[in-house]
């Protein structure tokens, strides 16, 4: 079966209902139309990959009906019929660049092979634009290692100088040339200590996990989770939301960096929605190995994703937030679980149990087998 979904637009209505039995037999999806004004207006909802319209209709002839879906913004590949007596609307065809002309009467067989020819070259657009994107990400995310590796060297400097400021302040001290009695002195010193420590390990966080994983190393899941839950671990704390781990440790050899990329998106997804309620804000992480598959699931509280949807949250740039999502996150999570990690990503909504209430929302769950054996 050829899986396209094509537009067939003729007047004459035995020829339109002949030539949609016979191309349903091969093609997945067919919509016919008598009157080219209607099909113009079914463009948009019905989405199809390909037109075939006859030339000569009462109506509106066919290269007028690809002129207006142009002007529309509707550059949709079109096949157009026409008998050998039409020749008025060729040069101006021609000049519109429509896909190809057949001659009437149709060969069914033709147009078929035709239109499996299209259904490759489809694919393989599909495919390189998909290829496009992901490489833009990497390199969008490429940059901005580098721009940190950038912040990361201005601020070392001045780092390590309030390091030594304050160390001579606690040794000044420690010579008695400063007086601190009651050690509030040394309780500051410490706090800005503890802070340089902080800051200093979190740039350093930041940019190993911007950096993409060249090789494949051996790592262990909890230590991988302790790092998103340290990359994110603002968010969860000005939100109120409350992270329940049930986490059996296990040893991967994988992407460690990648796998954190997708844990934050999903994470961060989760926090989107339940940022949107008053209740008790949750996320629920658990791990634990199945046969030789490892699973990781993080699962929240926010009340699902609508059904109408669900089924299109890993397309790119499907997103509900429209001033702050580019609905990307998803679509990158699951390139890289299938393409880099060798695994799966799936969704469902599902309920789970937390302190004797049942609460319901998203679970995600990333699916990755290993060759190593705990
Ligand atoms: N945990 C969740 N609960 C409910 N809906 C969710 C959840 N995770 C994702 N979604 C839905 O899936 C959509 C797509 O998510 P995705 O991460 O791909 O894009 P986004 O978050 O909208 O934008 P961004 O590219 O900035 O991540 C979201 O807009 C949201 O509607
Ligand atoms: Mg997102």
């Amino acid at each position: 079966m050829i899986d396209l979904r094509v537009m067939i637009v003729e007047d004459d209505e035995f020829l339109l209902k002949k030539i949609g039995k016979i191309l349903s037999r091969e093609i997945s999806h067919i919509y016919t139309f008598k009157n080219p004004l209607e099909a113009i207006n079914k463009v948009i909802e019905i989405k199809p990959d390909i037109i075939i319209s006859d030339i000569n209709m009462p109506e509106m002839n066919g290269v007028d009906m690809y002129k207006k879906l142009k002007k529309n913004n509707l550059d949709i590949p079109i096949i157009l019929a026409s008998a050998f007596s039409e020749p008025e609307y060729f040069i101006e065809a021609i000049k519109l660049k429509v896909k190809k002309f057949i001659v009437k009467p149709i060969d069914i067989e033709d147009l078929v092979d035709e239109l499996r020819q299209f259904e490759k070259e489809l694919l393989n657009e599909r495919e390189a634009l998909k290829q496009e994107r992901m490489l833009m990400m990497q390199s969008k995310m490429a940059a901005m290692g580098e721009m940190l590796t950038n912040i990361a060297h201005q601020w070392k400097q001045p780092l390590n100088t309030i390091s030594i400021c304050t160390s001579n302040i606690k040794l000044e001290k420690e010579f008695g040339k400063i007086i601190d009695e009651d050690n509030t002195l040394d309780n500051m010193i410490e706090n800005i200590m503890n802070s340089i420590q902080y800051m200093d390990t979190t740039l350093n966080d930041f940019q190993s996990y911007l950096k993409p994983n060249k090789l494949e190393s051996s790592f262990y899941i909890k230590d991988t989770l302790e790092k998103v839950e340290k990359l994110i671990f603002s968010q969860m704390r000005i939100y109120k939301i409350e992270e329940i781990k049930d986490i059996e440790d296990f040893h991967l050899c994988n992407y460690q960096n990648e796998l954190i990329q997708v844990l934050i998106n999903i994470k961060k997804n989760a926090i989107d929605e339940l940022v949107k309620q008053d209740k008790e804000r949750l996320i629920k992480i658990s791990t634990r190995k199945v046969n030789n598959e490892f699973i990781i699931t993080v699962h929240d509280n926010a009340g699902g994703i609508p059904p109408e949807y669900i089924h299109k949250i890993f397309q790119p740039y499907f997103t509900t937030k429209k001033e702050t999502g580019t609905g990307i996150g998803l679509y990158m999570s699951r390139q890289i679980v299938e393409n880099h990690l060798q695994g799966k990503l799936t969704v469902c909504n599902e309920e789970f149990n937390h302190n004797g209430n049942t609460h319901y929302g998203a679970k995600f769950e990333i699916h990755i087998e290993s060759i190593y054996e705990d």
